[in-house]
Protein backbone atom coordinates (compact mmCIF):
# COMPACT_ATOMS: atom_id res chain seq x y z
CA UNK A 1 0.00 0.00 0.00
CA UNK A 2 0.95 3.93 -1.10
CA UNK A 3 1.69 5.83 2.50
CA UNK A 4 -0.03 8.59 1.30
CA UNK A 5 -3.33 6.73 0.87
CA UNK A 6 -2.79 5.06 4.58
CA UNK A 7 -1.85 8.39 5.88
CA UNK A 8 -5.35 9.39 4.41
CA UNK A 9 -7.26 6.34 5.96
CA UNK A 10 -5.55 6.66 9.57
CA UNK A 11 -6.49 10.07 10.12
CA UNK A 12 -9.92 9.92 9.01
CA UNK A 13 -9.54 6.99 11.77
CA UNK A 14 -8.31 8.29 14.50
CA UNK A 15 -10.56 11.66 13.56
CA UNK A 16 -13.39 8.82 14.31
CA UNK A 17 -11.84 8.44 18.17
CA UNK A 18 -11.89 12.40 18.80
CA UNK A 19 -7.90 12.97 18.83
CA UNK A 20 -6.71 16.32 18.65
CA UNK A 21 -3.62 15.72 16.62
CA UNK A 22 -4.69 12.61 14.14
CA UNK A 23 -2.63 13.81 11.37
CA UNK A 24 0.50 14.57 13.09
CA UNK A 25 -0.15 11.54 15.72
CA UNK A 26 -0.25 9.18 12.16
CA UNK A 27 2.54 10.85 10.64
CA UNK A 28 4.60 9.91 13.77
CA UNK A 29 3.59 6.25 14.15
CA UNK A 30 4.28 6.23 10.39
CA UNK A 31 7.99 7.57 10.37
CA UNK A 32 8.22 5.43 13.71
CA UNK A 33 7.26 2.09 11.42
CA UNK A 34 9.19 2.98 8.00
CA UNK A 35 12.21 3.42 11.09
CA UNK A 36 12.56 7.11 9.68
CA UNK A 37 14.82 7.09 13.42
CA UNK A 38 13.60 10.60 15.03
CA UNK A 39 12.35 11.79 11.73
CA UNK A 40 8.16 12.43 11.54
CA UNK A 41 6.96 11.05 8.25
CA UNK A 42 6.99 14.01 5.90
CA UNK A 43 5.52 13.26 2.39
CA UNK A 44 7.31 11.30 -0.29
CA UNK A 45 4.44 8.45 -1.49
CA UNK A 46 6.60 5.19 -0.65
CA UNK A 47 5.16 1.73 -0.61
CA UNK A 48 4.27 0.09 2.69
CA UNK A 49 5.04 -3.84 3.49
CA UNK A 50 2.32 -5.69 4.16
CA UNK A 51 4.28 -6.29 7.52
CA UNK A 52 5.04 -2.68 8.09
CA UNK A 53 1.48 -2.18 7.63
CA UNK A 54 0.44 -4.53 9.90
CA UNK A 55 2.74 -2.49 12.52
CA UNK A 56 1.45 0.36 11.71
CA UNK A 57 -2.24 -0.84 12.01
CA UNK A 58 -1.57 -2.16 15.45
CA UNK A 59 0.04 1.23 17.10
CA UNK A 60 -2.82 3.16 15.61
CA UNK A 61 -4.74 1.20 17.56
CA UNK A 62 -3.38 1.85 20.56
CA UNK A 63 -3.17 5.52 19.80
CA UNK A 64 -7.07 5.60 18.95
CA UNK A 65 -7.42 3.72 22.45
CA UNK A 66 -5.51 6.20 24.66
CA UNK A 67 -2.06 5.26 24.54
CA UNK A 68 -0.14 8.43 24.06
CA UNK A 69 2.33 8.90 20.61
CA UNK A 70 5.48 9.49 22.84
CA UNK A 71 4.70 5.61 25.02
CA UNK A 72 3.95 4.13 21.60
CA UNK A 73 7.24 5.04 19.75
CA UNK A 74 9.12 5.42 23.20
CA UNK A 75 10.73 8.78 22.32
CA UNK A 76 9.38 12.53 23.20
CA UNK A 77 11.09 15.85 22.01
CA UNK A 78 12.85 17.67 24.73
CA UNK A 79 14.13 20.90 24.37
CA UNK A 80 16.84 20.79 21.53
CA UNK A 81 16.60 16.83 21.62
CA UNK A 82 15.14 13.34 21.62
CA UNK A 83 15.22 11.39 24.71
CA UNK A 84 13.72 7.93 25.04
CA UNK A 85 11.48 7.08 27.52
CA UNK A 86 9.95 3.77 29.01
CA UNK A 87 7.41 2.74 31.26
CA UNK A 88 9.26 4.28 34.49
CA UNK A 89 9.72 7.22 33.07
CA UNK A 90 7.64 10.37 33.40
CA UNK A 91 6.79 11.81 29.55
CA UNK A 92 8.65 14.74 29.20
CA UNK A 93 6.45 18.25 29.24
CA UNK A 94 7.15 21.24 27.69
CA UNK A 95 6.29 23.31 30.70
CA UNK A 96 9.25 21.80 32.09
CA UNK A 97 11.40 23.62 29.68
CA UNK A 98 10.95 26.63 32.08
CA UNK A 99 13.11 25.17 33.72
CA UNK A 100 16.13 24.74 31.27
CA UNK A 101 15.19 28.28 30.20
CA UNK A 102 14.94 29.97 33.91
CA UNK A 103 18.40 28.60 34.65
CA UNK A 104 20.10 29.85 31.46
CA UNK A 105 18.80 33.29 32.24
CA UNK A 106 21.23 33.13 35.53
CA UNK A 107 24.52 31.98 33.65
CA UNK A 108 25.43 34.10 31.07
CA UNK A 109 29.44 32.30 30.76
CA UNK A 110 28.48 29.13 29.37
CA UNK A 111 31.58 27.37 29.52
CA UNK A 112 32.43 27.59 32.99
CA UNK A 113 32.50 23.74 34.48
CA UNK A 114 29.38 23.66 36.52
CA UNK A 115 28.26 21.19 38.64
CA UNK A 116 24.72 20.67 38.16
CA UNK A 117 22.53 17.64 39.94
CA UNK A 118 18.88 16.69 38.54
CA UNK A 119 16.73 15.53 41.50
CA UNK A 120 14.35 12.96 40.59
CA UNK A 121 16.18 12.60 36.52
CA UNK A 122 13.26 10.11 35.23
CA UNK A 123 14.41 9.90 31.62
CA UNK A 124 17.35 12.65 32.15
CA UNK A 125 15.63 15.06 30.01
CA UNK A 126 16.22 18.00 32.47
CA UNK A 127 19.71 17.56 33.85
CA UNK A 128 20.91 16.00 29.79
CA UNK A 129 19.65 19.04 28.33
CA UNK A 130 21.59 21.74 30.53
CA UNK A 131 24.74 19.56 29.84
CA UNK A 132 23.99 20.01 25.49
CA UNK A 133 23.95 23.82 26.69
CA UNK A 134 26.97 23.93 29.50
CA UNK A 135 29.63 22.04 27.38
CA UNK A 136 32.42 21.92 30.10
CA UNK A 137 29.33 20.89 32.53
CA UNK A 138 29.20 17.62 34.96
CA UNK A 139 26.10 15.92 35.75
CA UNK A 140 24.50 13.41 38.53
CA UNK A 141 21.33 12.89 38.20
CA UNK A 142 19.52 10.21 40.92
CA UNK A 143 16.17 8.47 40.93
CA UNK A 144 14.02 6.07 43.53
CA UNK A 145 13.96 4.12 40.42
CA UNK A 146 16.64 1.91 38.57
CA UNK A 147 14.38 1.29 35.39
CA UNK A 148 14.42 5.31 35.01
CA UNK A 149 18.33 5.88 35.48
CA UNK A 150 18.64 3.09 33.26
CA UNK A 151 16.92 5.27 30.70
CA UNK A 152 18.74 8.27 31.66
CA UNK A 153 21.96 6.49 31.01
CA UNK A 154 21.41 5.32 27.60
CA UNK A 155 19.81 8.72 26.65
CA UNK A 156 23.06 10.03 28.12
CA UNK A 157 25.33 7.61 25.82
CA UNK A 158 22.78 8.59 22.68
CA UNK A 159 23.70 12.22 23.71
CA UNK A 160 27.11 11.69 23.63
CA UNK A 161 27.38 12.69 27.77
CA UNK A 162 28.35 9.88 29.16
CA UNK A 163 31.97 11.07 30.07
CA UNK A 164 30.50 14.01 31.75
CA UNK A 165 27.46 11.95 33.60
CA UNK A 166 26.82 10.08 36.19
CA UNK A 167 23.25 8.50 37.87
CA UNK A 168 22.78 7.18 41.34
CA UNK A 169 20.12 5.53 42.80
CA UNK A 170 19.00 7.47 45.90
CA UNK A 171 15.73 7.95 47.29
CA UNK A 172 15.53 11.37 49.15
CA UNK A 173 13.05 9.86 51.71
CA UNK A 174 16.00 7.66 53.16
CA UNK A 175 17.78 9.89 56.08
CA UNK A 176 21.38 10.32 54.46
CA UNK A 177 20.63 10.76 51.11
CA UNK A 178 22.31 14.10 50.33
CA UNK A 179 25.63 11.75 51.99
CA UNK A 180 25.29 9.49 49.45
CA UNK A 181 25.00 11.81 46.67
CA UNK A 182 28.44 14.12 47.79
CA UNK A 183 30.03 10.91 48.73
CA UNK A 184 29.56 9.02 44.95
CA UNK A 185 29.78 12.29 42.83
CA UNK A 186 33.09 12.49 43.65
CA UNK A 187 33.24 16.57 43.57
CA UNK A 188 35.32 18.05 45.73
CA UNK A 189 32.84 21.30 45.98
CA UNK A 190 28.94 21.28 46.12
CA UNK A 191 26.68 21.53 43.29
CA UNK A 192 26.60 25.27 41.16
CA UNK A 193 22.48 24.11 40.19
CA UNK A 194 20.16 21.86 41.13
CA UNK A 195 16.93 21.30 38.76
CA UNK A 196 14.44 19.31 40.15
CA UNK A 197 10.63 18.59 38.88
CA UNK A 198 9.33 16.04 41.69
CA UNK A 199 5.95 14.47 42.04
CA UNK A 200 3.79 16.90 43.30
CA UNK A 201 0.03 15.46 42.43
CA UNK A 202 -2.08 15.01 45.56
CA UNK A 203 -2.50 11.45 46.08
CA UNK A 204 -6.24 11.59 45.94
CA UNK A 205 -6.20 13.23 42.42
CA UNK A 206 -4.12 10.68 40.90
CA UNK A 207 -7.65 9.56 39.51
CA UNK A 208 -8.73 12.31 38.48
CA UNK A 209 -6.00 12.75 35.88
CA UNK A 210 -6.64 12.87 32.23
CA UNK A 211 -6.26 9.46 30.92
CA UNK A 212 -2.94 9.39 29.16
CA UNK A 213 -1.39 10.60 32.48
CA UNK A 214 -3.33 8.08 34.64
CA UNK A 215 -2.78 5.01 32.61
CA UNK A 216 0.64 5.72 31.08
CA UNK A 217 2.82 7.59 33.34
CA UNK A 218 3.95 6.19 36.63
CA UNK A 219 2.85 6.53 39.78
CA UNK A 220 5.73 7.52 41.48
CA UNK A 221 6.25 10.58 39.29
CA UNK A 222 3.37 11.88 39.98
CA UNK A 223 1.92 11.09 43.93
CA UNK A 224 3.39 14.13 45.77
CA UNK A 225 1.47 12.48 49.15
CA UNK A 226 -1.68 13.95 51.05
CA UNK A 227 -1.07 16.94 50.07
CA UNK A 228 1.05 17.03 46.86
CA UNK A 229 3.96 18.49 48.63
CA UNK A 230 6.05 15.00 51.08
CA UNK A 231 9.13 15.56 48.13
CA UNK A 232 9.62 19.04 48.26
CA UNK A 233 9.51 18.89 51.98
CA UNK A 234 11.84 15.94 51.98
CA UNK A 235 14.54 17.61 49.12
CA UNK A 236 14.34 21.30 50.95
CA UNK A 237 15.18 19.90 54.17
CA UNK A 238 18.19 18.61 53.24
CA UNK A 239 19.24 20.65 50.08
CA UNK A 240 21.37 22.92 51.43
CA UNK A 241 23.51 20.41 52.07
CA UNK A 242 23.73 20.26 48.10
CA UNK A 243 23.98 23.41 47.26
CA UNK A 244 27.42 26.15 46.41
CA UNK A 245 26.90 29.90 48.25
CA UNK A 246 26.49 30.84 44.58
CA UNK A 247 24.10 28.02 43.36
CA UNK A 248 20.33 28.17 42.37
CA UNK A 249 17.95 25.84 42.53
CA UNK A 250 15.07 25.25 39.87
CA UNK A 251 12.41 23.41 41.02
CA UNK A 252 8.89 22.87 39.07
CA UNK A 253 5.54 23.34 40.71
CA UNK A 254 1.73 23.86 40.07
CA UNK A 255 -0.75 27.17 41.16
CA UNK A 256 -2.37 24.26 43.80
CA UNK A 257 1.38 23.88 45.67
CA UNK A 258 2.79 26.88 45.44
CA UNK A 259 1.79 28.77 49.11
CA UNK A 260 2.94 25.52 50.90
CA UNK A 261 6.23 25.17 48.96
CA UNK A 262 7.03 29.30 49.52
CA UNK A 263 6.26 28.19 53.25
CA UNK A 264 8.75 24.74 53.42
CA UNK A 265 11.05 27.03 51.38
CA UNK A 266 11.05 30.15 54.07
CA UNK A 267 11.12 27.66 56.97
CA UNK A 268 14.13 26.62 55.78
CA UNK A 269 15.97 29.70 55.75
CA UNK A 270 15.67 29.94 52.14
CA UNK A 271 14.69 32.74 49.78
CA UNK A 272 12.54 32.43 46.86
CA UNK A 273 14.10 34.46 44.20
CA UNK A 274 11.42 34.62 41.27
CA UNK A 275 8.18 32.69 40.12
CA UNK A 276 7.96 31.89 36.35
CA UNK A 277 5.09 31.00 34.83
CA UNK A 278 4.62 28.98 31.87
CA UNK A 279 2.77 29.73 28.45
CA UNK A 280 -0.63 29.10 30.26
CA UNK A 281 0.38 31.60 32.83
CA UNK A 282 0.15 28.87 35.19
CA UNK A 283 2.88 29.48 38.33
CA UNK A 284 5.45 26.48 37.37
CA UNK A 285 8.74 27.20 38.16
CA UNK A 286 10.97 28.58 41.57
CA UNK A 287 13.99 29.86 41.75
CA UNK A 288 15.87 29.03 44.59
CA UNK A 289 18.83 30.59 46.82
C1 LIG B 1 7.85 14.29 37.91
S1 LIG B 1 9.05 13.05 37.59
C2 LIG B 1 10.29 14.02 36.77
C3 LIG B 1 11.13 13.24 35.79
C4 LIG B 1 12.04 14.12 34.91
N1 LIG B 1 12.94 14.91 35.71
C5 LIG B 1 11.19 15.02 34.03
O1 LIG B 1 11.09 16.22 34.34
O2 LIG B 1 10.61 14.52 33.04
C6 LIG B 1 9.71 12.76 39.20
C7 LIG B 1 10.85 11.76 39.27
O3 LIG B 1 11.22 11.61 40.65
C8 LIG B 1 11.48 10.25 40.93
N2 LIG B 1 11.22 10.05 42.36
C9 LIG B 1 10.03 9.96 42.98
N3 LIG B 1 10.19 9.78 44.31
C10 LIG B 1 11.52 9.78 44.53
C11 LIG B 1 12.32 9.64 45.71
N4 LIG B 1 11.77 9.46 46.89
N5 LIG B 1 13.67 9.71 45.59
C12 LIG B 1 14.25 9.89 44.36
N6 LIG B 1 13.54 10.00 43.21
C13 LIG B 1 12.19 9.95 43.30
C14 LIG B 1 10.54 9.49 40.02
O4 LIG B 1 10.97 8.17 39.81
C15 LIG B 1 10.53 10.37 38.78
O5 LIG B 1 11.50 9.95 37.87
Amino acid sequence: MKSNELLKQSIKFLKSYSKETPELDSKMILGFVLDLKNKIYLHDDVNVSEKKLIKFKKLLNLRANGKPVSRIIGKKYFWKDVFNINDWTLDPRPDSEILIEEVLLYYHNKEKNFKILDLGCGSGCLGLSLLGEFPNAMLIGVDQCKKALAQAKKNSKELFCNHRSNFLNVNWFNKNWTKDILQNSNFKTKFDIIICNPPYIKKKQINNLQEEVKYFDPVLALDGGKDGCDSYRAILNKVSHLISNEGIIAIEISDEILLKVKNIILKQGLNVKKIVQDYSGNNRVLIIK
